[in-house]
């Protein structure tokens, strides 16, 4: 018999999990309206509500929080994460931030003006913030395979080249500072692209002259799709492949909370001095030193060696194989998911699972707090809720997707507690008939609604 895949680690530290019964927790989701980022973590048996800052770091990456430098100016941990991103990225500058949106904001203060057109695929919603903040506005050219779930395109996070230049064309280049390409595409079920599409990108980027940017929060997982679905890498080491991506840009933003596996970081890597230069002050500005950027030396350490290793093909099998494991047993269950798997999360149909809960009751949110109530797994809305509404009209926007995401955090939880999620969904599955309505909102904030909505009960 064929031995089975196992992890490539073995745990040196526990955290215990609170228990709790569906009755407890339907009175702690009333509690937070209906809102499961209100919930505290001892509510919360198996918690995928993100994959962002949620990993288990190595013995290694613990070994470098002892080695912190943590000097203000010019530490060795900042000079350790700087040789770590230039020579796993090959971009020439560098500037450390907290996190990723933090990123995205030095960067866009040097470079988003109102009224520009920031094209990309579908842009995370941090990054749409900070665009239409500025009262810049994010076009969304992803490929239309992304918006067919059951379609197995193996790169769902392109972007739709005629739709990419039709924009590019439409728009004078002063109004467009760059196309921003997540990979692999959050938004879009944490989807790959390919280097194909990406040179491409760079070629029109080029004709049109505008710059090409990358929002590299998930890089590795990229990487890792398109050395097994890219004919032309299928002998590239990670790292390799990685080198190509960001050949292909002129800089990135950089969430380190996910292929960084690193619980708080961020950062920003370009090659052109003066929009370096004009980044720096900004991020002197908002994050502190050019040398820690709102970073403890402890952390940057812990983040060049978390860069390593999530740039190693052993690494990221591991990381893949999980997620697919989860896919897989839900697929037998019948459960619909976005397919193919995406990278950092399995992604649930709601649209599908609760048909009779009417889309302006926000089904996705229903089935997540169902979800909740039923095994006390926090997942998260990605659909109607987290789409906002329209910053001109008002009115909310109906996204092509009605998702429930439950993302992975990394080397976190074991294969048995992934199977618990599986039959969780699996038993609500089979009396999902039940399920008529769904919620209406209470109280929302002007922007990112879905972080502090208040809903009742339809
Ligand atoms: N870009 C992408 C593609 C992201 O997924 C995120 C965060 C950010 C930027 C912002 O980074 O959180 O470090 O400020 N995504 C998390 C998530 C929050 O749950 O998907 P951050």
């Amino acid at each position: 018999m064929k031995l089975p895949y196992i992890e490539p680690y073995k745990i040196k530290m526990v955290e215990s999990i609170h228990q709790s019964t569906p009755k407890m927790r339907k009175k702690w989701i009333e509690e937070a309206s209906f809102n499961l980022f209100k919930l505290t973590s001892d509510q919360v048996i198996i918690d995928l509500i993100t994959d962002s800052g949620t990993g288990a770091m190595s013995d290694k990456q613990w070994a470098e929080i002892m080695l912190g430098d943590e000097s203000y100016a010019g530490s060795s941990s900042f000079l350790k994460l700087e040789k770590a991103v230039k020579s796993i990225t090959g971009f020439k500058h560098f500037i450390p931030t907290h996190q990723g949106r933090a990123a995205e904001n030095v960067l866009f203060s040097a470079l988003v003006n109102k009224g520009d057109i920031i094209p990309g695929n579908s842009h995370f919603d941090t990054t749409k913030g900070h665009i239409e903040y500025r009262e810049a506005v994010p076009v969304d050219c992803t490929v239309e395979e992304a918006f067919e779930i059951e379609s197995n395109y193996p790169f769902k996070g392109n972007i739709d080249l005629q739709k990419l230049e039709k924009t590019l064309q439409k728009s004078s280049k002063e109004k467009i500072p760059f196309v921003l390409l997540t990979i692999t595409c959050n938004s879009a079920g944490g989807q790959p692209v390919s280097i194909g599409n990406m040179r491409a990108i760079r070629g029109l980027c080029d004709k049109y002259q505008v710059g090409f940017f990358i929002d590299g929060a998930r890089f590795a997982e990229n990487a890792y799709f398109i050395k097994t679905r890219e004919k032309e890498f299928v002998k590239h080491s990670i790292k390799q492949i990685v080198k190509e991506i960001f050949s292909l840009a002129d800089g990135m933003t950089m969430s380190a909370k996910k292929d960084g596996i690193v619980n708080m970081g961020g950062f920003i890597a370009l090659n052109d001095s003066e929009l370096y230069k004009s980044c720096s002050t900004f991020a002197i500005m908002y994050e502190g030193f050019i040398t820690y950027g709102g970073m403890s030396g402890r952390d940057m350490g812990a983040l060049a060696q978390g860069l390593n290793e999530a740039t190693t093909f052993k690494y990221l099998e591991s990381r893949i194989q999980q997620i697919n494991y989860l896919g897989s047993r839900l697929d037998e269950f019948k459960v619909p998911v976005l397919k193919p798997f995406g990278g950092h999360a399995i992604y649930i149909d709601a649209t599908k699972f609760v048909s009779d809960i009417p889309k302006e009751e926000y089904r996705a949110q229903s089935l997540a707090i169902e979800l909740y109530v039923v095994a006390g797994i926090r997942g998260v809305e990605i659909g109607t809720l987290l789409a906002d509404r329209d910053p001109k009209t008002r009115k909310n926007r109906f996204p092509k997707l009605e998702m429930v995401r439950l993302a992975i955090p990394r080397r976190t939880y074991t294969l048995s507690q992934m199977e618990y999620v599986a039959i969780a969904l699996k038993n609500i599955y089979e009396t999902r008939k039940e399920a008529k309505s769904g919620y209406e909102i209470e109280w929302e904030a002007p922007i990112m609604r879905h972080f502090t909505v208040k809903l009742k009960k339809k």
